[in-house]
């Protein structure tokens, strides 16, 4: 009898952990389309098919061969311990020294921040920034996470629609116009963007940080695409406002995606927060990827040569896609995207992507993913690929769309 009630009472306890495993409402954030289009590339490359890959934005070269020496050496020298929580001295002094390399600015180390990948910089600088419920403006279409993380932390992302008037960046009227509706706390900047391959001129970039300041908006700027800029000079918010939040990464000029390491620039004002919430959240970033990272400050001629590759890509993309009927592209100023309008072609661009994968073995993302909305009118091609997959791309949509 006592054993028959035991036993009734682990099964109510069973159902009631069941009924409390529910995943939690601020998880249930979109997923990464882009993913599942890799995955289903994947799935086809096991029945045999070859597949021409230009769905995930990620550098088909390796991290540069200083970044792989230093790795080797550190490995051969003894146990890799924690390492402080803001990252090795040397690596943040060495990230401050770019800033005066590149766009001539004196930046102070103590404001550098590394991070996990700039992905990790994004959670640390929105929990630092904004309480639960603040209104961050990020601009549509965009790179989905900003909106996703900022979800998932209890914000409320707020999408301003850009256009072709507007070269696709949030412009000063039009944040100042969502201001109107209902206070915006920060705003997300990305120039060049993801997925559009769009930049903002400095002085479009100085209207918009200036306005957010005087709005009282925290600005955020994305700046993991620098490097790779091929119609103008790419401008750093850093050389524009000592209050602006600056995000980077080691992961698209630097080629070492999986290596997991970004950094920040941040106001003074922020950086023990940012500490706190480091100590806490991570301890510290991996150490081989920060002795890594710091190395790769060395193989700058690599790099710019793999950046010659890309503009390579995006000639032969530009050139040939219009010939297969592909002719409409958002100004392909940076990164490594072409955000082609497909509208002609579909009412849906996830439709679209899965066709052009099963049909002509060339994977892209929907737009959809970037901009809920407008985006079925869209896909995203990425050009950081081989030299010989960005032709065979061009002939199979050609043979595809005419076919
Ligand atoms: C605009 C943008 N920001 C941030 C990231 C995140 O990159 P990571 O976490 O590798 O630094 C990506 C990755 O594709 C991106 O496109």
């Amino acid at each position: 009898m006592h054993r028959v009630l035991v036993m009734r009472e682990g099964d109510w306890m069973l159902d009631k952990a069941k009924s409390l495993m529910q995943p939690s409402l601020r998880s249930a954030v979109p997923p990464f389309m882009v993913m599942d289009v890799m995955a289903a590339a994947a799935r086809l490359e096991a029945q045999g098919r070859h597949i021409v890959h230009m769905e995930v934005g990620q550098p088909a070269a390796g991290a540069p061969g200083p970044a792989l020496a230093a790795a080797r050496a550190a490995l051969g020298r003894g146990p890799l311990g924690y390492t402080e929580t803001l990252g090795i001295t040397s690596l943040r002094r060495r990230i401050a020294q770019a800033y005066g390399e590149r766009y001539g600015l004196d930046i102070d180390p103590q404001r550098v921040v590394v991070t996990t990948g700039s992905s990790a910089a994004f959670i640390l600088a929105f929990l630092a920034a904004f309480e639960p419920g603040d209104r961050v403006a990020v601009a549509l279409p965009g790179y989905p996470p900003y909106r996703h993380i900022l979800t998932a932390l209890g914000c409320e992302p707020v999408g301003i629609k850009t256009g072709p008037q507007t070269r696709w960046s949030i412009t000063a009227d039009s944040l100042l116009a969502e201001h109107g509706v209902r206070p915006l706390k920060g705003l997300v900047i990305a120039s060049p963007a993801n997925p559009t391959g769009t930049m903002m001129s400095a002085p479009a970039l100085a209207d918009l940080i200036r306005c957010a300041h005087s709005a009282g908006m925290i600005v955020i700027s994305d700046e993991i695409y620098h490097g790779l800029d091929y119609a103008f000079a790419a401008h750093t918010a850093a050389g524009l406002s000592c209050e602006a939040i600056i995000v980077n990464s080691f992961s698209k000029y630097f080629c070492m995606t999986g290596w997991r390491i970004g950094w920040m620039v941040l106001p003074p004002a922020l950086l023990r927060a940012v500490e706190r919430l480091q100590q806490n959240l991570a301890i510290s970033v991996p150490t081989l990827s920060q002795i890594a990272a710091e190395a790769a400050f060395d193989g700058r001629a690599e790099l710019e040569q793999v950046k010659q590759g890309y503009e390579e890509n995006r000639r032969t993309l530009l050139d040939g896609l219009p010939r297969t009927g592909l002719d409409t592209f958002l100004p392909a100023d940076g990164a490594f995207y072409l955000y082609a309008d497909v509208s002609r072609f579909c009412a849906d661009s996830f439709a679209f992507a899965t066709r052009m994968l099963d049909e002509a073995g060339v994977a892209v993302t929907p737009g959809i993913d970037f901009d809920p909305v407008r985006g079925n009118g869209f896909v995203r091609l990425c050009y950081a690929g081989a030299r010989e997959d960005m032709r065979e791309a061009v002939e199979r949509i050609g043979h595809w769309l005419k076919g």
